[in-house]
């Protein structure tokens, strides 16, 4: 094959890019990680450079992508919207203060003076421009193609700590504020979570999921998608105040009560800045928000402008990103593994691999799709990917490395050999188990059942619900309330005083709040939280149970997606019927949640912040307390706070509460409050 010309080079990596650009932006599926995607432009970059009668304008080395979609209303920036250059090491770092001296040189009093920086967390998520104009959000459009981008307010405003109003009595006219939306590890698993359930195939990671869920075009599947914002720039500005220095944008958007960064890093000299770069690699994970990096800034805005900025991205600022958290090992065999619901899951056994500081033995296969579309096969040498907190993913196959024989998976084949009886239904992603006869299914049920969670039965662990399914004493949740000491002490491990524990713990689980009987039994997407929020309003499993779909979702946390979910449970006959069967043998006594609302009005409905340290009752006695009494308590404080309770050495949430004029009050209030509340 004749050698590939320059020329035809990079015509080839332009469309490669592109394509890639396009999955990642607009599709929110990428293909290939990060750093593969910098690889790509940095070969094409370096051949632009080398042969200059070929470079383009649109080339993307000059341009930023583009997330447009035709269904959103285009808007122009009033300042572009840059991107940043990448670097991965140090020597680059130092590399682009090397640059930035040179192009101040004649700005700077002396020529080895050491430039000011901040070091910022580099949020993995999708950049936003907020508009406000005399202190009122006007609007939130995306990066667009950087000069102009799709106008998404009508969703963004379904983002709870993203302020409507500045809080100053003098904003400036107009002030575009640029930050990212960004999506929690922990939503990002309760989605899946409730995805998995569903049959549904799983979303790849936050930031995909934030970005597809700005671009829903039903703000209501938005707003059950918890999304958040984090700030951090500025576009153009009409009017004081005035900034001299990036660290004071951060302060003053603070102060008028937007969500910024927990923390920043000032410094002078490029050393400092690596160190500290180094060090917000250690505290990453406790940030609220996914970091895959840091973005080194001058501080000084005037040395700023003087820098200037290339088509694509700012001479002044450049990112850092943080090692790729992959490793490469073999993957022994594919398991499937059976949830709760009946999804069978395929979970890649992994010869251990060391990633990010953990071995990893296991990761996620996501479904039949996933394996065919990445042909992976038993015996391959596969990359593991883990974000974080993330289950770790097969992303991809080493293709050269594959053994010799190896088969495609046959997922079908592996669903028989495993002695599952399931099926694929049109249209789902998922295989899932049919028959309720499964032992292995109605083991994950019972589990989920008797959790901590749901009707915290203590004494019935794992081992002993085997044992019991074995025995042909149980089938399903009814079953446990029939059990008497005498089915129990016959069996092995049981003693005559565990089987009364036992006996006992399952009585007691009778008086449990109703939240956790809706919990137990086991409805898609519905957590414990959901439960919750659905036993303070139904107040009784009948009223849950004859709820239309309309009047599921009129429930604040309840969407579209759960809705369905709920009212398909309980009209699914089988369904229905095993629930009576429960009823009928377990005689429930939910009485606690069951008072007619009105009960106390002080507290119903209302969400409470608790910081710092109480002089009597623990955070958790204080949430439990208050939320028997209908009251909701929430992490962090924002405009829809309706109480404070500051105890001792209260920090930046008083500090918050007291910026926002939320009503902060002690202990010795709420008790007053609660002592009215006849469920508390
Ligand atoms: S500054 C003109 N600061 O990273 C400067 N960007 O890879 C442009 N990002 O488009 C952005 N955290 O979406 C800046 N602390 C931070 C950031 C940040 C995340 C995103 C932003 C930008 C992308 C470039």
């Amino acid at each position: 094959m004749p050698a590939e010309s320059p020329a035809e080079r990079i015509t080839r990596l332009r469309r490669e890019i592109e394509r890639h650009e396009y999955l990642y932006r607009v599709e929110n599926r990428p293909e290939i990680s990060d750093p593969a995607f910098d690889a790509l432009l940095r070969e094409l970059r370096e051949l632009e450079e080398a042969h200059p009668e070929l470079s383009a304008a649109d080339s993307p080395t000059r341009t930023v992508g583009d997330d447009r979609l035709a269904a959103f209303e285009t808007v122009r920036h009033r300042q572009p919207m840059a991107s940043l250059d990448n670097t991965y090491n140090e020597g680059e770092l130092i590399e682009f203060d090397r640059r930035l001296r040179r192009a101040l040189a004649d700005d700077l009093p002396a020529a080895d003076e050491a430039l000011p920086y901040v070091i910022e967390p580099k949020i993995d998520g999708l950049a936003i421009s907020l508009t406000y104009e005399k202190g009122r959000l006007t609007r939130a459009v995306t990066r667009g193609n950087g000069v102009e981008g799709d106008d998404v307010t009508a969703n963004a405003r379904t983002i709870r700590t993203l302020p409507d109003c500045l809080l100053t009595d003098d904003p400036p006219d107009l002030i575009e504020i640029r930050g990212e939306i960004y999506m929690t590890l922990a939503e990002f698993e309760r989605i899946n979570t409730a995805r998995a359930a569903a049959g549904e195939p799983a979303f790849m990671n936050p930031r995909n999921l934030a970005a597809g869920t700005i671009k829903q075009l039903d703000p209501k599947v938005v707003a059950q998608r918890r999304l958040e914002i984090v700030v951090y720039g500025r576009g153009a500005q009409e009017g004081p105040p005035t900034f001299s220095r990036q660290n004071q944008i951060h302060e003053q958007y603070a102060r008028w009560g937007l969500p910024t960064v927990e923390k920043i890093w000032t410094v002078t000299g490029i050393e400092a800045a690596c160190a500290a770069v180094r060090e917000l690699d250690e505290l990453r994970t406790r940030f609220a928000y996914p970091t895959d990096g840091a973005v080194i800034k001058l501080n000084d805005l005037r040395l700023q402008e003087i820098a200037g900025s290339t088509s694509k991205a700012p001479r002044w600022a450049i990112s850092y990103k943080f090692a790729a958290e992959q490793g490469t090992t073999r993957l022994r065999r594919i398991n499937l593994q059976l949830g709760r619901t009946g999804v069978l899951t395929p979970v890649a056994e992994l010869e251990p691999v060391l990633i990010a500081g953990s071995t990893v033995s296991r990761a996620t296969l996501h479904n039949e799709d996933e394996i065919r579309r990445k042909d992976i096969r038993e015996g391959d040498t596969v990359i593991v990917e883990k974000a974080g907190e993330i289950i770790p993913a097969v992303v991809a196959v080493v293709p050269e490395k594959r053994p010799p024989g190896t088969q495609p998976f046959d997922f079908p084949a592996r669903v028989r050999e495993a002695g599952f009886e399931a099926e694929r239904a049109p249209g789902q992603a998922a295989w899932r188990v049919r028959s309720s006869d499964s032992p292995e299914l109605i083991h994950r049920q019972l589990q989920h059942f008797a959790s901590r969670t749901a009707m915290d039965i203590d004494g019935l662990g794992t081992e002993i619900i085997k044992q019991l399914i074995a025995a042909g004493l149980l089938r399903e949740p009814a079953d446990l309330y029939r059990l008497t000491v005498d089915d129990l002490i016959g069996l092995e491990r049981f003693a005559r005083k565990s089987a009364e524990n036992l006996v006992a713990a399952l009585a007691k689980s009778r008086e449990n709040d109703l939240w956790r009987l809706i919990h137990a039994i086991g409805i898609p997407h519905v957590g414990a939280q959901s439960a919750k929020d659905l036993a303070r309003h139904f107040r009784t499993l009948d009223a849950l149970r004859s709820a239309s779909a309309g009047d599921l979702e009129n429930i604040d946390g309840v969407g579209g997606i759960m809705a369905a979910a709920i009212r398909g449970f309980f009209d699914d006959a089988e369904h229905a019927a095993r629930l009576d069967r429960l009823l009928e043998a377990a005689q429930p006594n939910t009485t606690a949640l069951e008072a007619p609302p009105g009960d106390n009005a002080a507290l119903a409905g209302r969400t409470f912040v608790l910081t710092g340290t109480l002089p009597t009752l623990s955070r958790e006695e204080a949430k439990a307390r208050i939320e028997a009494a209908g009251g909701k308590c929430s992490g962090s404080v924002s405009k829809k706070t309706d109480f404070v309770v500051a105890g001792e050495a209260a920090g930046s949430k008083l500090e918050k509460a007291q910026a926002l004029g939320i009503r902060v009050i002690d202990e010795q209030a709420l008790l007053k409050m609660l002592e009215s509340a006849p469920n508390a």
